[in-house]
């Protein structure tokens, strides 16, 4: 099949490459010119596992192009998806300006039938808003589907390619039948193609990010109660986990959720709900509690240095808003790095892909390590922020010898009480006991 990918962001570039895996022709457009000569080297803009290799090989074989004209791609492609960010617009709603300049855009370019894929995460109604966009530019028949995409940034490429379920939202058959044809390769092991209308798959993925925000915001809840009354949340997260009705995914007590989706997506369904008359309140405290959340390493950061950490210099391993990927946006770390440097602590920063975004965000004020033992040296304490594999064993003697004082504050609960205390370590968990160090 012949489709074009517009918007080559984490979701158009890897459903544009895994589309291409599959053996069909895909274009993908972007606006910005630096990323697609990039691309069109083989470079990879983003650290997603296994794309860059993916990406090289469908260029190779010729299955794979990128470019900056968006008329010659859709008049190439008889499937056009839209990937184009919806961020977070000040009222809180999702800004779909680049959704519908795409529609127009492509009802502009269009020569004959086309099938139109919303792939962006957008609020209810999308659908009719982009097939009027498109009428208003274009004689030429055409079909909208709704086709969210569920993929985990971190394990995109393997998401996409073995999907839980795909969800096709539209009305046209004949639509229909050309997105079952597309998207059959990667549900060899009979995970479900879900075919519903167009309102009901722009819900689901909404339905499901604030539902997942819910389970951390829960955890959470629990995890800070926890502490006050003496119980350790790994073992009551264990004990519901198993619990088949519960499960263990997104029961993980941390520093609160961020990214660019599930914080956007949470306020754009609540905005969806205050729209049409009701409100969403579970998830307005969903919201508060994961804000709150994102403030508690530095509090207990506080309540032992003190308010003014002028004098202490703190290593931190971990910016990026969750492991293996460099993704930045609305990352836990940019409140709790904020915070320190407000109450005047030195930053020695340690992550593993994110430097460079990170830079972005810091400047100057933070110094960074390429090597996390690097962040250590002189550190009157380190916080976890980021649950990179590579920081779950560390030679822990080493840190020791390296920090000025052994002090853990782990947002990620990585390391065991007992390990803690062996290794004379001043350790301060999220939702369990603390160890008070030697
Ligand atoms: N990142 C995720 O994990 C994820 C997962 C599922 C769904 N989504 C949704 O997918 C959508 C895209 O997200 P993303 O993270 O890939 O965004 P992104 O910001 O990484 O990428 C968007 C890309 O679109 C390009 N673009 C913007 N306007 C354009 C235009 N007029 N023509 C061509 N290109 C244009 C930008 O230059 C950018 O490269 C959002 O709606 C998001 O909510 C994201």
């Amino acid at each position: 099949m012949k489709l074009c990918v517009i918007g080559t962001g984490y979701v158009g570039l890897v459903a544009g490459t895994c589309f291409a895996e599959s053996g069909n022709d895909v274009i993908c457009v972007d606006i910005e010119e630096a990323k697609i000569a990039l691309l069109q080297k083989g470079g990879v803009p983003i650290y997603e596992p296994g794309l860059e290799e993916l990406i090289r090989r469908n260029l190779t074989e010729r299955r794979l192009w990128f470019t900056d004209d968006l008329v010659a791609a859709v008049r190439a492609s008889e499937i056009c998806f839209i990937a184009v960010g919806t961020p977070e617009a000040a009222d809180g709603s999702a800004d779909l300006n680049g959704v519908l300049k795409v529609a127009e855009e492509i009802g502009a370019a269009m020569n004959g039938y086309r099938v139109i894929v919303c792939k962006s995460t957008v609020p209810v109604g999308t659908a009719d808003r982009v097939r009027e966009a498109v009428r208003a530019k274009t004689d030429h028949e055409f079909d909208v589907i709704s086709n969210p995409e569920f993929l985990k940034e971190g394990a995109a490429v393997e998401d996409f390619m073995k999907p839980d379920r795909v969800v096709i939202g539209g009305s046209s058959p004949r639509a229909i039948e050309l997105m079952l044809t597309l998207y059959k390769p990667f549900v060899r092991t009979e995970n479900p193609i879900l075919v519903m209308d167009n309102r009901s798959a722009e819900m689901t993925k909404y339905a499901a990010n604030a539902f997942l925000a819910t389970r951390i915001s829960f955890i959470n809840e629990v995890a800070n109660l926890c502490e006050r009354v003496g119980a350790d949340v790994a073992d009551v997260r264990r004990g519901m986990g198993f619990d088949r009705r519960i499960g263990h995914h997104f029961l993980f007590p941390g520093v609160g959720y961020g990214g660019s989706c599930f914080p956007k997506d949470v306020q754009a369904i609540i905005r969806t709900a205050h729209e049409n008359g009701l409100g969403f309140p579970l998830l307005s405290a969903v919201e508060e509690v994961n804000e709150r959340q994102k403030h508690l390493l530095v509090e207990k950061v506080v309540r032992r240095f003190g308010e003014d950490l002028r004098p202490f210099r703190f290593a931190v391993w971990g910016l990026a808003f969750k492991p293996r990927t460099d993704d930045m946006r609305e990352a836990p770390s940019i409140v709790v790095v904020e915070e320190l440097l407000r109450r005047g602590g030195r930053i020695e920063a340690h992550d593993p892909e994110s430097l460079n975004e990170a830079r972005k965000v810091f400047a100057d004020r933070i110094n960074y390590h390429r090597l996390n033992y690097d962040a250590l040296e002189g550190a009157d304490a380190l916080l976890i922020v980021t649950d990179w594999n590579e920081f779950r064993r560390p030679d822990f003697a080493r840190m020791r010898q390296l920090m000025k004082t052994p002090v853990i504050f782990d947002g990620r609960n990585l390391y065991e009480l007992d390990v803690m205390r062996e290794q004379g370590f001043a350790y301060y968990p999220i939702g369990r006991r603390l160890v008070e160090g030697r």
